[in-house]
């Protein structure tokens, strides 16, 4: 069946990998990860966010992901590691909902709220979940948001002095982290850039010297990096080569990844690439083959670009390739 986080991170932080983190709205997207991981023998954890319970339905996105397992095995894998985990659930309930629906991991992300509320909400939740061996992600410090009225002004990176308190006093099985990065395909603006020869953004490294601050702090202790999609500019190109707009956009370099997957980050959180070799693969084939109007014949493209770019993740980027 679906296993928690416990063993994979702590497998992940000895290894000096990372578990890839994939986010699933639909069956295809949970197909591709399910192929890639398959393919290259790796754990991984399923996530679903409030936004894809209430586009898929809870339920169907369940049973899907217990479906995983059995669709993983059939593949090949005789023994799936396989987590399915709340991303960013914001309340107690909505937390215990995921639980008594089977899901095997959950996020509290109290980041937002004031240092003592998000121990004690935090620390409510790990009471409840470990009672039923559900693992718990915490979060401390706050990402730049694409949904923030001013964008990349409103973060503020993990206070290291505060993380040794936070996981004592709330029981969390990991926690996640801000140094930098930020959800969606815009994690910078051009203004935090400079440009190479060919006019590409290259954006401003994350906060390593942070994260090595927590890291003395909280030795081996399992760290997560949400926002972590690097935006390539190929699939960004294929989008506006066939109609799209999307201007500017860009990600974390995988290099940076790489250097963070050593490290004791075990859970990097990718969800924008995914969505952006979709978007191209389906564009491509809508503009060069306009005479098609089966959905299979453009959710399959993207669906065999995902399970590409996945592999890719996880054997050039995370390292958690035959870890199985
Ligand atoms: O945290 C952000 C994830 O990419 C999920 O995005 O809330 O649009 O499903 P979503
Ligand atoms: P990206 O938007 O960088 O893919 O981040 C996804 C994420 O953090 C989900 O929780
Ligand atoms: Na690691
Ligand atoms: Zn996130």
């Amino acid at each position: 069946g679906l296993v928690n986080t416990r063993e994979m991170f702590a497998k992940a932080v000895k290894g000096g990998y990372a578990i890839p983190a994939f986010n699933f709205n639909n069956m295809e997207q949970m197909q591709a990860i399910i192929q890639a991981v398959v393919a290259t023998n790796s754990p991984v954890i399923l996530q679903v966010s409030s936004g894809a319970r209430k586009y898929a339905n809870q339920t169907l996105l369940r049973y899907m992901a217990q479906g995983a397992v059995e669709y993983a095995k059939e593949l090949g894998c005789a023994n799936p590691q396989i987590c399915l985990h709340l991303d960013h659930g914001d309340t107690f309930e909505l937390c215990k909902s995921c639980i008594e629906m089977g899901f095997s991991s959950v996020m509290i992300d109290g980041s937002a709220l004031p240092y003592d509320e998000n121990v004690e909400l935090t620390r409510r939740v790990v009471e409840y979940a470990h009672q039923y061996d559900v693992t718990v992600e915490g979060e401390l410090g706050v990402l730049a948001g694409i949904e923030d009225d001013v964008q990349h002004e409103s973060h503020t990176y993990t206070r290291p002095e505060e993380v040794e308190d936070f996981v004592k006093r709330t029981g969390v099985d990991s926690l996640a982290i801000s140094v930098g990065t930020s959800h969606g395909a815009y994690k910078f603006t051009p203004e935090q850039c400079t440009r190479d020869e060919n006019g590409i953004l290259q954006p401003p490294p994350l906060r390593f010297d942070i994260l090595e601050e927590i890291e003395r702090r909280i030795p081996g202790f399992p760290i997560v990096l949400h926002g972590s999609s690097s935006v390539p500019q190929d699939k960004v190109a294929t989008i506006n080569k066939y109609g799209g707009a999307l201007k500017d956009a860009v990600g974390v370099p995988e290099e940076q990844l790489r250097r963070a997957a050593g490290s004791s980050v075990c859970k990097i959180n990718i969800d924008s690439d995914g969505r952006l070799a979709m978007t191209a693969a389906i564009r491509e084939v809508m503009a060069t083959k306009p005479a098609e109007f089966d959905p299979r014949k453009y959710l399959g493209p993207a669906r065999d670009s995902l399970k590409e770019l996945y592999m890719h993740k996880i054997e050039k980027v995370l390292g958690s390739d035959n870890k199985i």
